[in-house]
């Protein structure tokens, strides 16, 4: 099996999260390439402990990622640092040759983002994607092939968003996705509008329109030495999207709600598509749950199918167990690795997100900033 030699920057939350996929990868019998992670990167000391523990292949460990970048032996990279840094982190990665899935958003602002996609565009031998790991649960992806089949018919209108909770607790102490310094005017956008745009994108659901209502719920927060600290994004974003369908060139309305504050909601991705033919809804929240109702002029039933182990890239696990978060981040990966070899993914909604989905994200939410602003619908 072909080795791609891996670097990672930024080893929190979500560098742990590829350790551990990189980890199982024989469990996907199929993949005839695999990541090594080589190198780590981070500031924060007593984050190494647990890949060096855990990982013999690591043989640089540093705290400066230009360091890291120029290993030799370092083929490809997984970036996840805070917004702020993507711009140059993700530019410098790029220009020094090392294929790169980075975090979303892709920059603090379009701005930051329009130097990226110059940089990929002026390197093209390097491969750039950018993460998203929603759409690579089962249901999810049964979802892609309907839009591929033309299941819905004339669409009614599309529903999706990713909600959160944690924030509702105010005291709470401030993070760095309360900053601007850090995580951008987007604010909510910025952290997870990424995730809801991936399906929709993909199928060539493209807002012509949007008309934006932003909340900053929580003004302040404990600063944690003791006083408090203002915290300046926003935390939810209800977007209307006026879309047009590429098949049928009529448009209907598609909302994206991106809430911090949601309450009830821990982590629940969503979506839901409303046809004249046919319609389908799942969450994050069921997530072995797929309900399809096929409309031929008589009852209007949902049905109700356990989705278990249907997998874009196949998988050693049994076809009747369900998938859960770490299945979809091991499926993104594949994804990644896949297209990386093969040049195109195993299936149309089994890819990464691509830099002009990313680009066009940026788009949204530069428009949705100033709809709010202003409380009218801005074209695209
Ligand atoms: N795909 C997802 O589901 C998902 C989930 C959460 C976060 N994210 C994204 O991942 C990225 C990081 O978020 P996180 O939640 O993992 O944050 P985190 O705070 O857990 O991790 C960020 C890491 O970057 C390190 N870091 C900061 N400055 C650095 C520097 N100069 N050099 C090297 N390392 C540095 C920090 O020490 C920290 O360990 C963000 O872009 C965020 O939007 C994605």
């Amino acid at each position: 099996m072909e080795t791609v030699k891996f670097g990672i920057i930024g080893c929190g939350l979500m560098g742990r999260e590829f350790a551990s996929a990189a980890a199982r990868w024989c469990h996907l019998p199929e993949m005839q390439v695999k990541p090594e992670i080589v190198a780590i990167c981070d500031t924060n000391d007593e984050i190494m402990k647990w890949y060096t523990d855990n990982f013999a292949s690591i043989k640089q460990v540093t705290k400066d990622y230009k360091e890291l970048l120029a290993n030799d032996e370092v083929e490809a990279v997984y970036i996840a640092v805070p917004h702020n840094m993507h711009a140059e982190f993700y530019c410098e990665a790029i220009k020094a040759g090392k294929h790169l899935l980075g975090e979303k958003p892709f920059g603090l602002n379009k701005e930051a983002n329009d130097k990226i996609y110059q940089c990929i565009k002026d390197n093209p031998d390097v491969f750039v994607r950018c993460s998203s790991e929603f759409p690579f649960f089962p249901g999810m992806q049964r979802i892609g092939k309907l839009i591929e089949d033309n299941f819905f018919g004339k669409i009614i209108e599309v529903n999706c968003g990713f909600l959160h909770s944690s924030d509702m607790d105010t005291n709470k102490p401030i993070n760095w996705k309360r900053m601007l310094k850090f995580n951008g005017e987007y604010g909510c956008m910025g952290d997870l509008g990424m995730h809801t745009c991936h399906v929709p994108f993909r199928a060539g659901w493209i807002p012509k329109s949007v008309y934006a209502s932003l909340s900053n719920l929580v003004e302040q927060r404990p600063d944690g030495k003791g006083g408090m600290a203002d915290c300046e994004t926003w935390d939810n974003a209800t977007l209307v999207c006026q879309t047009e369908n590429p098949v049928t060139g009529e448009s209907f309305p598609m909302t994206i709600k991106t809430h911090r504050i949601s309450p009830g909601n821990t982590d629940t991705w969503y979506f839901e598509v409303q046809g004249m033919k046919g319609s389908v809804r799942w969450s994050s929240k069921q997530a072995n749950t797929l309900e399809i109702l096929e409309y031929n002029g008589g009852d209007q039933a949902w049905q109700v199918i356990d989705m278990g182990h249907e997998m874009a890239y196949k998988s050693i696990t049994g076809g009747i167990f369900e998938a859960g978060f770490s299945d979809s981040i091991l499926q993104m990966w594949a994804a990644f690795l896949y297209e990386l070899k093969n040049g195109k993914p195993i299936a149309k909604f089994a890819g990464c997100v691509l830099p002009e989905e990313i680009a066009l994200s940026h788009k949204l939410f530069t428009v949705a900033l100033e709809s709010h602003e202003n409380s009218t619908v801005v074209k695209l």
